[in-house]
């Protein structure tokens, strides 16, 4: 068979681990493996490459994609997906693996649902997709946090700050809550649950009554104030209809230290969160998520994304993978709550 695989969407570690697994896999198989260049761009402009065991070889530690990624939607170029098809068709592509998050994997199943033989591979540092209980990227985002929110606790307490700490989710606050609680936040924000600025301050002075001298304060980027919008960098949105956010740790810290008292600084992760080695869990997820997803095309099974349902990969259908997202479970964020203040 002659596999496509591309990449999509916002980079995140452990791509180099799929694209490696396939590429495995599919040599014991003699069946061919093309990289598409940057995710849909790349087939719609037919930038491609033939990856072989030498590509792939001393890729797995690394982060980011060998092929490159974009947040290109065929739908919104002229006759985009035709393009596509007919690119699909000349490549002499059987069957195409799409790994991305919900707008990569939006495109796939509509292209999916014009004839063409995808299978999806979920990733988002965001963890926000649903269908799976996790998506790779995440644990290392969620390490890299954890290692911020320690070395931020040391300064903190040396000068009785505050300090804010804004990461990255933009619908959902998976990073925010896992890194908080394995940081040890005095307080996390998350876009699921609107932001209530006196509950905030009164936690962090009864915490400071209590005779702690600094406070950690987690809030992910599409965190907002009721009845306010979104804190975005620049108004222009991206193929998928995104804008760029960020500002809202700013927004915050200087409220906090107005109505506490207390000095506050802010410090904005960025992409920091989607750099770097993957860690183990996100190498061995991706390994045999890559895996799955070649056997899926084996068996002809299209229209599926690989998913992970406690610790079986599996698979789903994408059209239920991308109807709605995953925001996080309250019941977890009730356990992060009993370490606010
Ligand atoms: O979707 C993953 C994500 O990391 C979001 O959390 C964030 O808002 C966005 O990507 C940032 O994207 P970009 O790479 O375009 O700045």
């Amino acid at each position: 068979m002659r596999i496509g695989v591309l990449t999509g969407g916002g980079d995140c570690p452990g791509l180099n681990s799929v694209i490696r697994a396939i590429v495995r896999k599919a040599s014991n198989f003699n069946d061919t493996i093309i990289g598409i260049r940057y995710g849909w761009k790349g087939l719609l402009e037919k930038d491609y490459l033939t990856l072989d065991l030498n590509s792939v070889s001393g890729i797995l530690p690394k982060g980011g994609t060998i092929l490159g990624t974009s947040r290109t939607n065929p739908y919104k170029k002229e006759n985009g997906p035709q393009i596509v098809k007919d690119n699909f068709k000349e490549l002499a592509l059987d069957a195409l693996i799409a790994i991305g998050g919900e707008d990569t994997l939006g495109v796939a199943n509509n292209l999916y649902k014009e004839g063409l033989n995808i299978v999806g591979v979920p990733k988002t540092i965001d963890n926000d997709l649903s269908a799976t209980d996790f998506t790779f990227g995440f644990d290392t985002a969620v390490n890299i946090v954890m290692e911020c929110i320690d070395r931020l606790h040391t300064t903190a307490e040396s000068h009785n700050r505050i300090m804010v700490v804004e990461v990255m989710g933009r619908h959902a606050g998976w990073i925010a809550t896992y890194a908080g609680i394995a940081g040890g936040a005095d307080y996390i924000l998350i876009p699921e649950i609107p932001i209530d600025l006196d509950e905030v301050c009164t936690s962090i002075k009864n915490r400071h009554e209590r005779g702690k001298n600094f406070s950690i304060i987690v809030i992910a980027e599409g965190a907002r104030f009721k009845d306010e919008s979104l804190y975005v960098q620049e108004k222009k949105v991206d193929e998928f209809g995104h804008v760029r956010l960020g500002g809202i740790g700013h927004a915050l810290g200087k409220l906090i230290e107005k109505n506490t008292g207390f000095e506050t600084r802010v410090t904005v992760l960025g992409h920091i969160q989607r750099g770097g080695s993957p860690t183990a869990f996100d190498r061995i997820l991706g390994t045999r998520y890559g895996v799955k997803a070649y056997d899926l095309i084996k068996e002809g099974k299209f229209g599926k994304m690989v998913a992970l349902r406690g610790n079986q990969i599996v698979e789903v259908s994408l059209e239920e993978a991308t109807a709605k997202l995953k925001t996080v479970d309250l019941e977890l964020y009730e356990i992060a709550k009993i370490f606010f203040g």
